[in-house]
C-alpha cells in the first residue's frame, strides 16, 4: 500500500497525524478534590480500535464524559474533525412502547430524518432525498438492524416486542445495538461486555474488529482487549499514554519500560553515590574545592528517573468458613424449580455438591443460571423433588442486581453501619479501608462511585460472614485487571465451595474444577472444557441465526425483484430506482396501516384499570399515525417523481 520511499512514508505519517480522529492536547481536569488529568495529550489515528485501560476509579468514565462534552476540562483541549459524528451507549434506555427493532432503526438519525423530510419536501428535492436514501442503503437498514440484534441475543420474535417488556440489562443491549447500528465515526464504549454473556461477548469482539470507523473502548476484559484492539491507551498517574498493539503487547511494553527505568535509576543512584562521596571527601580540601563544587552542581541538577510503578490494588478478603459441615453440602434429586406462576424454569435436577467443590456454571442468558443460583441461595424453593442442605449452611451470593439495586444516595459508611450495627465507627471505617475504599470514598454517595468501587464494596460484603458456599454471578464485571487477579488469589485461599458464573474464560479456567451447563430447561454436568464450550455456544448461535434471518430472506426476496439496482446517474435517479422507491414506500404504508389497526385492537382490549398501558398505546398510535402520514406523502411523491421520468 505504501510506496516505500522516504518521502512517501513521511507524507503518510503526516496525513495520519493531521487526520487524527480524536486529538487531546494538554488536558487538565480537577474535580471532587482530586486531579484526574494533568497536561495529558494523545491523538487517536482514524480507524483505530483503542482500548482505554486503567485502575478502577482512575477516571476513565470521567474522560468519556469530557470527550462527550458533559464535563468540561480546562480550555478547549479535546478536538474531533468538524463533521465527525460521535456516538456512545446511553446508560439508561427508557422502557418505551416502541419495538426493539424500531428503536434501533431510529438510532440512524440521518435515515430517520430523510424519511421524515419526504413528508414535507418539495417535489424537486425528492430525487435528491431518494438518492441519499439509496446511497446510505436505507432499504438494507432493517436487515442490518436485525443482524446486530440477533448477534446480541434477540431472536426474531423478541425484536418485535416493545422496549418496556425488557429488563434494564437487556435494554442496555439495545442501546449497544443502537450505537453499533448508527455507526458513528468515533464510537465510545464503556465496558460493553459487562452486560453480555459469553455468546454476546464473542459476537461483539468479531463485530468490533470489523468496525469501519474509530472506536475507543473502556474495558477490563483481557480477551476483548487482545482480540479487538490495535492500540491501548493507558490512563495512569494523571497522564494518557498510547501504545501500539493489543493488551498483551502493551503489558510487555510496560514491563520493558519499567525494566529500563529501573536500570536507569540504578545507574543514576550509583553515579549519585559516587559524586556524593567525592564531594564529602574533598569539599574541605582547598586544592580540590573547585572540583567538589562542580560535582555538587551536577548532583543538584540531576533529574530523578521516575519509576512509574502503579500502587498495588487492595487485596480481597474472603474469610473461610470456620468448621466444615457434614458432606455433601447440597444434594438435588429430581428437583424442579420455578416461580409461583408459570411452569418450572428448571426440571429434573440431579446434582451433588461437596464442601470444597469449584463449579463453573455455564449457559446463555435466560438459560436459568440465576434461577439456579437463587435456589441454592435459599431464595427460591423447589416446587417438586428434593433439595437437601444443612440448615447451618451459610451462602454468600453476589450478583449484578445487587449493584443495580443500590440506593444511589447511600454511602459505603451507611451501608456498613447497617451490616455491622454492633461495631464502633472506627471499626467500620477500618473495615472499609480493608475493602480498598479510602476515607473520602467511604462517604461518597453510590451514584458517584465508579463501577469498580461499587463492585468491590459488595463483593467484600457478601463474603464478610465467612459463607460455606460463595455464589459469584459475574463477579469480575467492573473490576480492573489487577483487582481480578486479587480476587483470583483470594478465591484460591478460600476453603469453602464456589459456584462461579462468568463470561471471563480465563477466570473460569483458573477457578472451576467442574463445569455444569444450564440449557434446555435443566442443569447437567458439562462434558468438556471451556474451548469445547465456546464451540458449543457458537454452533448453537449459528443454528439460532436461522430464525432471525427470516427477515433477511424477506429482504432478499424484495431485493431480488429489483435486483439490477441501477448505477447512480447524473441528473437524478433512474426509472427503475424510482420504481423500487415506490414499491418500498407502498410496503411501508401497508405495514404501518396494519400496525395501527393492531394498536387499535389492543386499545380496545386494554383494561381501563391499567392507565400505564393505555398511555403507552395511545402514544404508540400517535407515532404510528404520524409515520403513516409521512409514508403516504413519500409514496405520493415517489409516484409523481416516477411519472415525470417514465
Ligand atoms: N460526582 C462525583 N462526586 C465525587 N466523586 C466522584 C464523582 N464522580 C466520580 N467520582 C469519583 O471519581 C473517580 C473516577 O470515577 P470514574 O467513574 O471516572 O472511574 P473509572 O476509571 O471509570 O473507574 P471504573 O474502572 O471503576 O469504572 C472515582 O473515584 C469516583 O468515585
Ligand atoms: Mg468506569
Amino acid at each position: 500500500m505504501r510506496g516505500g520511499s522516504l518521502l512517501e512514508e513521511r507524507i503518510f505519517a503526516l496525513r495520519t497525524f493531521s487526520f487524527a480522529m480524536l486529538q487531546i492536547t494538554n488536558l487538565t481536569f480537577n474535580a471532587w478534590g482530586r486531579q484526574f488529568l494533568d497536561d495529558a495529550s494523545v491523538s487517536l489515528p482514524p480507524g483505530s480500535k483503542v482500548g482505554l485501560v486503567g485502575r478502577n476509579g482512575i477516571g476513565k468514565s470521567t474522560l468519556f464524559k469530557i470527550i462527550l462534552g458533559e464535563l468540561a476540562g480546562n480550555g478547549d483541549e479535546v478536538s474531533l474533525p468538524r463533521t465527525a459524528r460521535i456516538g456512545s451507549v446511553d446508560q439508561e434506555h427508557p422502557a418505551t412502547p416502541v419495538s426493539v427493532v424500531e428503536t434501533i432503526l431510529e438510532a440512524d438519525t440521518e435515515r430517520h430524518d430523510l424519511l421524515g423530510r419526504l413528508e414535507t419536501a418539495e417535489p424537486e428535492e425528492m430525487g435528491e432525498i431518494w438518492t441519499r436514501l439509496i446511497e446510505i442503503d436505507a432499504d438494507g437498514a432493517p436487515s442490518r438492524a436485525a443482524e446486530i440484534l440477533a448477534g446480541l441475543g434477540f431472536d426474531h420474535e423478541n425484536q418485535q416486542r416493545p422496549m418496556s417488556e425488557f429488563s434494564g440489562g437487556w435494554r442496555m443491549r439495545v442501546a449497544l445495538a443502537a450505537a453499533l447500528f448508527a455507526q458513528p465515526d468515533m464510537l465510545l464504549l464503556d465496558e460493553p461486555t459487562n452486560y453480555l454473556d459469553l455468546e454476546g461477548a464473542l459476537w461483539l469482539e468479531a463485530r468490533l474488529k470489523k468496525y469501519p470507523a474509530t472506536a475507543l473502548i473502556i474495558s477490563h476484559d483481557r480477551e476483548m482487549l487482545n482480540e479487538v484492539c490495535t492500540h491501548i491507551l493507558h490512563l495512569a498517574n494523571r497522564k494518557l499514554e498510547i501504545y501500539t498493539g493489543n493488551y498483551d503487547q502493551f503489558e510487555q511494553a510496560r514491563a520493558e519500560k519499567a525494566r529500563l527505568q529501573l536500570s536507569a535509576k540504578a545507574k543514576q543512584d550509583a553515579e549519585r553515590a559516587h559524586l556524593q562521596s567525592f564531594v564529602d571527601r574533598f569539599k574541605a580540601k582547598a586544592s580540590k574545592a573547585a572540583q567538589a563544587q562542580s560535582r555538587m552542581k551536577r548532583l543538584a541538577k540531576m533529574q530523578p528517573v521516575s519509576t512509574t510503578i502503579e500502587e498495588r490494588v487492595a487485596p480481597f478478603t474472603l474469610p473461610s468458613p470456620p468448621r466444615p459441615l457434614a458432606p455433601p453440602l447440597i444434594r438435588l434429586e429430581r428437583a424442579n424449580v420455578g416461580y409461583e406462576t408459570g411452569r418450572p424454569i428448571l426440571r429434573n435436577l440431579n446434582l451433588r455438591m461437596d464442601l470444597d467443590d469449584r463449579i463453573g456454571l455455564l449457559g446463555v442468558n435466560g438459560a436459568g443460571k440465576s434461577t439456579f443460583a437463587k435456589m441454592i441461595a435459599g431464595a427460591l424453593k423447589v416446587t417438586e423433588g428434593e433439595l437437601h442442605r444443612d440448615r447451618k449452611m451459610r451462602v454468600g451470593w453476589f450478583h449484578q442486581h445487587q449493584i443495580e439495586a443500590m440506593d444511589p444516595t447511600d454511602t459505603p459508611l451507611e451501608i456498613i453501619r447497617r451490616a455491622m450495627p454492633e461495631a464502633t465507627e472506627a471499626g467500620r471505617r477500618s473495615k472499609l479501608a480493608q475493602f480498598g475504599l479510602n476515607y473520602e470514598k467511604q462517604e461518597t454517595t453510590v451514584d458517584s462511585l465508579s463501577g469498580g468501587e461499587r463492585a468491590r464494596l459488595l463483593l467484600n460484603m457478601v463474603a464478610m460472614e465467612a459463607p460455606h458456599v460463595l455464589i459469584l454471578d459475574e463477579p469480575t464485571n467492573h473490576l480492573d485487571i489487577d483487582s481480578r487477579r486479587a480476587l483470583l488469589d483470594a478465591l484460591n485461599d478460600y476453603t469453602g465451595a464456589v459456584i462461579l458464573i462468568t463470561h471471563d474464560r480465563s477466570l473460569m479456567e483458573m477457578v472451576a474444577d467442574r463445569l455444569w451447563l444450564a440449557a434446555d430447561g435443566t442443569v447437567k454436568p458439562f462434558d468438556g472444557d471451556m474451548d469445547d464450550y465456546a464451540k458449543f455456544v457458537l454452533d448453537r448461535a449459528k443454528q439460532a441465526a436461522v430464525k432471525p434471518s427470516q427477515i433477511k430472506k424477506e429482504e432478499a426476496a424484495v431485493a431480488s425483484t429489483s435486483n439490477a439496482r441501477p448505477q447512480k446517474q447524473k441528473g437524478g435517479p433512474s426509472p427503475s430506482t424510482l420504481r423500487h422507491a415506490v414499491k418500498k414506500a407502498e410496503e411501508r404504508v401497508v405495514a404501518l396501516t396494519a400496525e395501527i389497526s393492531r394498536i387499535d385492537d389492543d386499545l380496545a382490549n386494554a383494561a381501563v384499570s391499567n392507565p400505564k398501558a393505555l398511555e403507552g398505546l395511545t402514544r404508540a398510535r400517535a407515532r404510528s399515525q404520524a409515520d403513516l402520514d409521512a409514508a403516504e406523502a413519500a409514496w405520493m411523491a415517489a409516484e409523481e417523481a416516477l411519472a415525470e421520468v417514465a
